[in-house]
């Protein structure tokens, strides 16, 4: 084994532009940790965030970001069992994914099934729980139900789109260009719109023949978020999920209370820490999800490590439909 390894640090909070390659020192493993030679890492939205020093989670320059990781184990530390060199895993982080190596505790991998590819792996493991927790534990999305899905061409709405067609919905999605429509109509809506459309409301309660939809899967926020609350039906679940619109929207209660439907914040990933419970029937149910291939990932651009600045810069200027990858071998 090497005694260093190529990472992407964050050296400023100036965004991409202050991505670099460096060599870092590997360092002994403590018991109950693994160590990962990344095949492949998954950009998310709060990794570009960081970068800015935006995100609730506000690592100090210099850090790697890259909070999502597919690849094999190159060694495990003491009191590991269920693991062993040469297993293909996924792992989640609060960063250090964007390198050749990374240092995992046990807890935080997961088998990667041979139904996905090591990128597909590290594209797919927060956006799916973001989707299973929200349609699943918050909203109870049921067969037959009808769901506008905001933002789906990002990693977790377009997420959302597939379970919600799993589990047998009526889906309406929106993405700004025609490119990402069809790429929204091929993960599986039924209709897909454009959100800066005027009459995106009065469209979504026409394909509902007038009573708006069940549930509202919201990762976007802003004016887009009030524009939603016009197209849910009577005693719908609006899910708040996330603001990649930057703005945070202020919903009118008394419109809530006239509708009867509820407003419901979540985080998939505190709600697993807080609820062991709920934590381990995910995992569970999210294993066979793998399994099954539910959820598989679309990801438009791939980057090796060495252009990681510009697989962030990708999803800064909205382009990305599905997810954005750095891949170790391309
Ligand atoms: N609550 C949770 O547990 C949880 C978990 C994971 C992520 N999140 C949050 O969910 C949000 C979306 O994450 P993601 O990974 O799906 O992001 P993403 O892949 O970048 O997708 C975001 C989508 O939002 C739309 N959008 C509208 N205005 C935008 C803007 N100004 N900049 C960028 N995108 C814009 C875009 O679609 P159009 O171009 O079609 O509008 C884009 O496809 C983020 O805020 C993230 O932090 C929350």
């Amino acid at each position: 084994m090497t005694n260093s390894y190529r990472a992407a640090i964050c050296t400023a909070l100036t965004g991409p532009d202050s991505v670099k390659i460096e060599q870092l020192p590997v360092k002994p493993l403590k018991p109950g940790e693994v160590r990962i030679a990344v095949q492949a890492a998954g950009l998310n939205f709060p990794d570009l965030l960081m970068t800015y020093g935006k995100y609730q989670f506000r690592p100090e320059p210099p850090f790697v970001p890259g909070i999502e990781i597919a690849g094999e184990i190159l060694e495990v530390g003491a009191g590991v069992k269920d693991y062993a060199p040469g297993d293909r895993i996924m792992g989640g982080s609060k960063g250090n994914g964007f390198a050749e190596q990374i240092v995992l505790p046990m807890a935080a991998i997961r088998e990667l099934p041979s139904s996905l590819s090591f990128a597909e792996g590290a594209c797919w493991h927060g956006a799916a729980i973001t989707a299973w927790h929200a349609l699943n534990d918050k909203a109870n999305l049921s067969e037959g139900e009808t769901i506008l899905i905001l933002g789906a061409s990002g990693g977790v709405g377009m997420a959302a789109v597939k379970l919600a067609k799993y589990k047998g919905a009526t889906i309406i999605a929106t993405g700004s260009s025609d490119e990402k429509r069809q790429a929204i109509d091929q993960a599986g809506a039924d209709h897909s719109l454009d959100p800066a459309d005027p009459d995106l409301a009065a469209t979504v309660k026409k394909l509902t023949d007038g009573k708006g939809v069940d549930v509202v899967f919201d990762p976007v926020g802003g004016d887009l978020s009030i524009t939603a609350t016009r197209a849910i039906g009577w005693g719908g679940r609006y899910l708040i999920v996330g603001f990649a619109s930057g703005d945070i929207p202020s919903f009118p209660a008394n419109h809530a209370l006239i509708k009867g439907y509820s407003l419901i914040g979540l985080r998939a990933g505190e709600s697993g820490r807080r609820d062991p419970i709920l934590a381990a029937q995910s995992n569970k149910s999210l294993k066979c999800l793998a399994q099954e291939g539910v959820m598989r990932p679309h990801i438009s651009h791939s980057f090796p490590l060495e252009q990681a600045g510009d697989a962030l810069r990708v999803l800064e200027k909205r382009e990305a439909i599905g997810r954005v990858a750095i891949k170790m071998t391309i």
